[in-house]
């Protein structure tokens, strides 16, 4: 016999764009707090920070405890835990051991709520921690770098790394809400302030042609470190990212993953620099490999192709790096992809700018030869 079980289970959380957090007057984590709390009980918080930012930011922790004293009277002291910033804190697994452990010492619960300050591997392994303690305890996101606020922070993905492969280990889980804080982003290293435009120039190729205008427009301001032409960047990558996810395939079910256009090179070049590449670098990288693939296959005009190229240099982005020499191991890539799909390979080539197809085979000599062909290019040293 058969007993049917089925539910529905409907998500929703905001991603708000503000500056200063925790500035005492400004009413959106008290009131994210007070959504989420039961009623007439007093949530611990466990608050889990990037040393980075809490180096850049020396008064983040008294202003944290200030902001809970002046809106939220009679609440819990906050705990503390500074984790290494950067793909340290998901290559071994000490930092989600720390967070776990302070889960488990400050008795953080379901009613409580973990707060993730940091870039997007710091936003990754707490989510990955908290998703895992108690079978899920309500997290916030606060997003401090270009890339964790226009895609790795406000998804549903957390993860870390784990027998040499990124994202090896990894849960799908919603936050309770992610708070995009422009304020966090003056203090980046104009590096990694650049490197996240790489995944909202990837949204705009496979979705959006007008957003890649729209950037080849704004990349003299971006470079420049200007405020406003990221928070437009970042408010419509956020877009297309959202929207693509809330499109189908949320958990990623299927194999087709538009979102990876460019990554399966990317993950495995992070991996073979050591980390010395940041995601974003690998990224911008990723994508032109695919891109100068796609147009020797057939798939991509000259035109479209240098287009894209010039955008990405003059933005600053490499597009090019001597690992890519390494053609044994780079393609190797491949297979690891196809593995971390599940079943068949499938890989995200463009068509034109904003036009996407996906195909099961890579050939393999022009993947090669395409990989040849960009190590060639030359870019500033600095780049590379
Ligand atoms: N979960 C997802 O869906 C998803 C999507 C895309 C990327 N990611 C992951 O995100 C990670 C990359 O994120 P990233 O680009 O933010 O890099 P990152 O987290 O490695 O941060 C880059 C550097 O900036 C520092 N930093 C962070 N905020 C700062 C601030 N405000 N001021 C000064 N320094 C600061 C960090 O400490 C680090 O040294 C990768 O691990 C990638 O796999 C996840
Ligand atoms: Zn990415």
């Amino acid at each position: 016999m058969i007993i049917e079980q089925r539910f529905t289970i409907r998500y929703h959380y905001n991603i708000h764009f503000i500056t200063g957090v925790f500035n005492a007057d400004n009413p959106t984590f008290g009131d994210i707090l007070s959504a989420h709390s039961n009623s007439g009980f007093s949530p611990s918080l466990l608050f889990v920070i990037d040393s980075n930012v809490g180096a850049q930011h020396p008064q983040l922790l008294s202003a944290i405890k200030n902001y809970l004293y002046q809106n939220m009277p009679g609440s819990n002291s906050p705990h503390f835990l500074i984790i290494p910033g950067g793909e340290k804190a998901k290559e071994s697994s000490n930092a989600y051991q720390a967070i776990l452990n302070a889960i488990h010492q400050y008795n953080i619960d379901r009613h409580s709520f973990v707060v993730a300050i940091g870039g997007g591997a710091v936003c990754d392994v707490t989510g990955f921690a908290a998703t895992v303690a108690h079978r899920g305890i309500k997290l916030i996101r606060i997003p401090t770098t270009t890339l964790a606020q226009n895609d790795a922070a406000i998804g549903v993905k957390n993860s870390i790394n784990a027998f040499g492969k990124k994202n090896f280990l990894g849960t799908f889980s919603t936050p309770v809400a992610v708070i995009n804080d422009g304020a966090f982003l003056k203090t980046l290293s104009s590096r990694v302030w650049i490197s996240g435009i790489s995944e909202a120039i990837k949204v705009a190729l496979i979705k959006d042609a007008r957003f890649f205008e729209r950037m080849e427009q704004l990349a003299p301001a971006l470079t420049a470190g200007n405020e406003d032409a990221m928070l437009e960047t970042i408010i419509q990558c956020a877009k297309l990212h959202l929207q693509h996810i809330a499109s189908g395939d949320p958990f990623e079910t299927g194999s087709s993953r538009p979102l990876d256009f460019g990554h399966w090179s990317a993950h495995k070049l992070e991996h073979m620099s050591g980390y010395k590449l940041l995601h974003g670098e690998a990224v911008a990288i990723g994508m032109a490999l695919d891109c100068t693939y796609a147009n020797m296959m057939g798939y991509l005009s000259s035109d479209a192709l240098n287009r894209i190229l010039d955008l990405l240099s003059g933005l600053n982005l490499p597009v090019t790096h001597p690992l890519l020499e390494d053609t044994e191991a780079l393609l190797n890539g491949l297979n690891e992809f196809r593995e971390h799909l599940g079943g068949v390979l499938t890989i995200p080539l463009l068509r034109d700018i904003g036009e996407t197809c996906n195909v099961s085979i890579i050939d393999e000599p022009t993947m090669r030869c395409a990989a040849k062909k960009l190590a060639a290019v030359s870019q500033p040293t600095s780049l590379v």
